[in-house]
């Protein structure tokens, strides 16, 4: 595809980003940690993009944020060498080689929530030489990874301040159950109980005479609500804000703006009331519900089948018509391309590849 193609003449289905509001997104993060004083590490998994984490970076990004290890490789591959956090565990022997390879060619620290797990990442960097970053997750409320607040997690980092291949330097409490909570005044006060048991945690380990440098937290939806616990709190992990969907705009008081959309085309049009367009499961996810139609809230959306989705309402486009779906969910929609469309005032100014798409392992 040239640049400068405009928008009706790309091929579809294609994930579309509009960069103006791209563009105002990341800026608004950025003001944000001027404003509060809190770092941010935005998080790749929403974009998967080293040219994504660059634009982050030259806004002030501490580093950035990556789920799996494949990711973080991706990223140290196309550039992103500063700052790398692994935000889930790296379990098992060969992914320990994996991860301390990775950190003898990038700053990369990981989180753990278990003693075997840290004893084994602390035997693999020893072999390697070095000594790895370790952040302690704790579990504070999302009942997914991570120790349980208190003196679990404080014995937790002792043991790991103790290994001679880690640094303990702090802390991982992610509130991913609060991020959708709509109403604000409930997810504030949710929020704000989870950051206490986070910041209480801290205090007690740092009562054991362990320095804690880094605690780091919340992403779209509770980012605001964690810097009033600053400097408790250090930083935080943010990743849909870049797009936003049509779950998060849902979200009271979320300050980002819709700049992700797929395009699709009506392929057929047999039945009065309904238009099929070439865009199923493989092209838009459904696991936070189903798309909405940009700019047509007359019109819904619903999956027909892996390549097909089903448009329904009264005033309808015609065959070969064209309409922007706005995805739910932004993460798994952009896992299934491999590249953004990038446009700017109705035409085409760059392609970016989705780089770290597939990188789960
Ligand atoms: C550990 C962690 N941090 C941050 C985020 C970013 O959350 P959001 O996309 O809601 O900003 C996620 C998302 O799932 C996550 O798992």
């Amino acid at each position: 595809v040239v640049t400068g193609t405009p928008i009706g003449e790309l091929d579809t289905p294609a994930l579309l980003v509009d960069l103006a509001g791209f563009e105002r997104n990341l800026a608004r993060l950025a003001d944000f940690s001027r404003r509060t004083g809190v770092a941010v590490r935005p998080h790749a998994k929403s974009h998967k993009s080293p040219l994504v984490a660059r634009k982050q970076l030259d806004l002030g990004a501490i580093g950035i944020t990556c789920s799996k290890l494949g990711e973080a490789e991706v990223l140290v591959d196309g550039g992103i060498t500063e700052g790398i956090l692994v935000s889930s565990e790296v379990v098992g022997p060969r992914k320990g080689e994996r991860l301390i390879a990775l950190a003898q060619r990038a700053g990369v620290t990981v989180v753990v929530d278990d003693p075997e797990n840290a004893a084994e990442l602390s035997a693999a960097a020893e072999r390697a030489g070095l000594r790895l970053d370790v952040l302690v997750e704790v579990n504070v409320g999302q009942e997914r990874c991570g120790v349980l607040p208190g003196a679990p997690a404080a014995d937790l980092a002792e043991h790991v301040g103790r290994l001679p291949g880690l640094r303990f330097r702090g802390l991982q409490g992610y509130v991913g159950h609060l991020q959708g909570v709509r109403d604000l005044a409930e997810r504030t006060a949710r929020c704000n109980a989870a950051m206490t048991q986070l910041v209480d945690t801290r205090r007690l380990i740092e009562s054991r005479g362990l320095p804690v440098n880094i605690v780091s937290t919340a992403g779209t939806g509770t980012h605001e609500i964690a810097a009033e616990f600053h400097p408790g709190i250090t930083e935080v992990q943010p990743g849909s804000y870049v797009w936003m969907d049509a779950s998060y705009a849902r979200v009271e008081g979320t300050p980002f703006e819709s700049a992700l959309s797929v395009f699709v085309s009506v392929v057929s049009r047999q039945r009065p009331g309904q238009a099929i367009v070439d865009a199923g499961w493989k092209a838009l996810s459904t696991d936070a519900g189903n798309p909405s139609v940009k700019g047509r809230p007359d019109l819904t959306y619903a999956p027909a089948g892996d390549e097909h989705g089903r448009i329904t309402g009264d005033d309808l486009p015609p065959l070969g018509g064209k309409l922007e779906m706005l995805p739910s969910h932004c993460d798994t929609t952009v896992n299934l391309y491999d590249r953004f469309h990038c446009v700017r005032d109705g035409r085409l100014e760059e392609v970016w590849p989705v780089a770290a798409r597939g990188a789960t392992q």
